[in-house]
């Protein structure tokens, strides 16, 4: 069974078809950059030529979209890394205007998770998993027993004064030029805060920042297990696409 999942960043919008029973991308991942501004409009049309570009066009199918804010019931309330325009918009029967498909949508970091503990890092896994996504901002997700506790916001805690996703997400080390010891130290930091309050049997960790964890994973110190995302930056559009065919 092969569902379209994309995943929309603040910088990069990636769609792949894929397999959900195994998880495997069944087409090369396509990326986009996020248009500027990054308005509900721009967004859509995009969306629309993805769907076309991937001749994903019978009616009937469906769309499974990560979207980089909180989204209940396909409606978005926050927006931090993309316009504010998305705050209050039905993103589901907006992209359903757009492409005349059916879509589930919901937040970014959520599906990532759904991703890893269903065919990554947090198979098999009880108890409370903690998957994070390190890119444009920090994306957060709570798995108990398996189970998704959606619309968990800890990318926005407030670390040494700082707003957490300002100072330690991916963005923060490009745009600061922080080597990745510099750069470690403000995740660290931010591991072992989040650690302290949840006090997780383990810890994801996820986005753009997992292509690189051989360079700075050595460097974080938390009182539980921390692992890389096996699907790496796959993990959102993956789970964009179970999103899309689990529910029905
Ligand atoms: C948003 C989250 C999102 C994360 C990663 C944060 O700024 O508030 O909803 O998951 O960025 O995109």
């Amino acid at each position: 069974v092969k569902a379209l999942g994309i995943d929309v960043g603040g910088t990069g919008i990636k769609a792949a078809l894929v397999d959900t029973k195994t998880g495997k991308l069944a087409t090369e991942r396509a990326r986009y950059p996020t248009p500027r501004p990054s308005t509900p409009r721009a967004v859509a049309r995009l969306v629309g030529e993805v769907v076309t570009r991937f001749g994903y066009t019978d009616p009937g199918l469906r769309v499974g979209l990560g979207f980089p804010g909180v989204v209940r019931q396909g409606k978005v309330l926050t927006a931090a890394n993309v316009s504010r325009k998305w705050i209050g918009v039905r993103a589901d029967a907006l992209f359903r205007k757009a492409t005349g498909l059916e879509f589930v949508v919901a937040n970014d970091a959520d599906l990532a998770g759904l991703a890893e503990m269903r065919f990554g890092a947090g198979r098999d896994r009880k108890g409370l998993v903690i998957m994070l996504t390190f890119g444009t901002g920090i994306g957060t997700a709570f798995f108990m027993d398996g189970r998704l506790v959606p619309n968990v916001e800890l990318g926005h805690l407030e670390v040494n004064g700082r707003e957490a996703e300002t100072w330690a997400s991916e963005r923060a080390r490009i745009e600061e030029r922080l080597s990745f010891k510099r750069w470690s130290k403000r995740v660290n930091a931010y591991l072992n805060r989040l650690h302290a309050y949840f006090w997780p049997e383990l810890i994801i960790l996820g986005g753009g920042a997992s292509k690189n964890f051989e360079k700075f994973g050595f460097r974080l110190e938390v009182p539980c297990p921390l692992l890389p995302a096996e699907l790496r930056n796959r993990a959102g559009l993956i789970g964009a696409a179970l999103a899309a065919s689990d529910v029905t």
